[in-house]
């Protein structure tokens, strides 16, 4: 994919800038031709010798050329470039490129960049929590940039947590994986329904029965669906996440009910849906209207079931709609998955399991398979949630 590709490599202040170092390597070797431009800070961090040596032209990084009154035109290698990388993406840089603030090279090529642009940040764990940074993570997003979210894991400073640069190899991959999609927006026209996170069940005004169900991968499916050019209806329970995508329809609800009452309507002019909310299948067949006091030593909460949102859609299903459902087990795992894409008439099942580590509800990674109608099965290595909605996703789109 990356063959012939032109790719513009930016490189800003992070002591992860070294791993740019690889990046580019990996990015020659597949056959791109990549212009390197470094911010100011940049090049504190890794000196030019080594990237122009590397990528085979000078590296680029003031407006202006040294003496004879040349400039370097942002404007020519926005125009130029299939892709833009940025890699690593300082809380700085993305602050300026969310706000247009030209100061570099690297900001004003960005603005005049018409070409995907992906964003690797890399950052101390708490600056990348900062509710700052992730205003701008978000911003960036609703402009159409593709974000490749730190992995977790030790960091310069000394701290453990969320803030590491994604591997080369990674990045490369999505890169790869990116410049497919755009070579045709292939599911541009389609209309696709989304379910995500759990759903809280009233017990009474206070409490609930909920489940751990973080929400992300319905969120990264919804997020790959739209930059396959779908429009996405997203349906989602109490989560703690945003999608910002012009394309993808957020709607909040709290209760299966209230997600099954949405879902029904917009199913019928869908073309396809993915349901990936863990919906509670009981809820208490009286929500008390005052808080229930401590009375007795044992309380007997009765609970009727709720309706199954993917099963009573599926019996709707019209020749051409599909269908996507998740199966969480934790015994019996593929004769469970293989029962549930039966009964609820799903065109595959997304198994994963809660039982090993890195994988299932709550945390950033997950490993899955897939069970096809027609019983055949495709087990993929443990993931980001980003990349198995990828995997998901392009199962979904070789059916549609
Ligand atoms: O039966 P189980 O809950 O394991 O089925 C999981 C699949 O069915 C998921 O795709 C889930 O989103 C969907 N489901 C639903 N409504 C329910 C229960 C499950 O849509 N009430």
């Amino acid at each position: 994919m990356l063959k012939g590709k032109k790719v513009i490599l930016g490189i800003t202040g992070s002591i992860a800038a070294y791993k740019a170092v690889y990046l580019l390597r990996l990015l020659v070797k597949e056959g791109a031709e990549v212009q390197v431009i470094i911010t100011p800070a940049g090049k504190k961090f890794i000196t030019s010798v080594t990237l122009s040596a590397l990528s085979g032209k000078p590296v680029l990084s003031e407006f202006f050329g040294n003496e004879d009154g040349t400039w370097h035109s942002h404007v020519d290698l926005g125009l130029w470039a299939d892709i833009m990388v940025i890699a690593p993406a300082t809380a700085d840089t993305m602050g300026k490129m969310v706000n247009g603030i030209c100061d570099n090279l690297l900001i004003t090529t960005y603005l005049s960049a018409k070409c995907p642009v992906v964003v690797a940040p890399a950052m101390d764990v708490d600056m990348y929590a900062h509710p700052a940074n992730q205003r701008n993570i978000d911003l960036l997003r609703r402009f159409g940039a593709h974000i490749i979210e730190p992995a977790t894991g030790e960091l310069a400073s000394g701290l453990e947590g969320k803030g590491r640069m994604e591997e080369p190899e990674l990045i490369v991959q999505r890169i790869s994986e990116i410049l497919a999609i755009e070579k045709k927006k292939s599911l541009s026209g389609k209309k696709i329904l989304v379910t995500a996170g759990p759903t809280y069940e009233n017990i009474d005004p206070v409490r609930f029965i909920g489940n751990y169900s973080s929400g992300k991968t319905g969120f990264a499916i919804a997020e790959e669906l739209a930059h396959r050019g779908a429009e996405v209806f997203l349906v989602t329970g109490p989560v703690n996440l945003k999608i910002s995508h012009p394309s993808v329809h957020r709607m909040d609800v709290v209760s299966a009910t209230a997600m099954y009452d949405i879902c029904r309507k917009l199913f019928t002019s869908c073309h396809a849906a993915v349901f990936a909310a863990a919906v509670s299948d009981y809820a208490p067949s009286d929500v008390s209207a005052e808080k229930i006091k401590r009375s007795t030593e044992d309380l007997t909460i009765h609970l009727k079931a709720n309706p199954d949102i993917a099963a009573e859609l599926g019996k709707t299903k019209k020749a051409g709609q599909v269908t996507v459902g998740f199966a969480l087990e934790t015994n019996n795992a593929e004769k469970n998955a293989r029962q549930k894409l039966a009964r609820k008439n799903f065109d595959f099942v997304v198994l994963n399991s809660p039982n090993n580590e890195g994988e299932g509800f709550m945390g950033d990674t997950n490993r899955i398979s897939i069970i096809h109608k027609d019983h055949k099965i495709e087990n993929f290595p443990l993931k980001s949630k980003q990349a198995v909605a990828v995997d998901i996703v392009s199962a979904l789109e070789k059916i549609l």
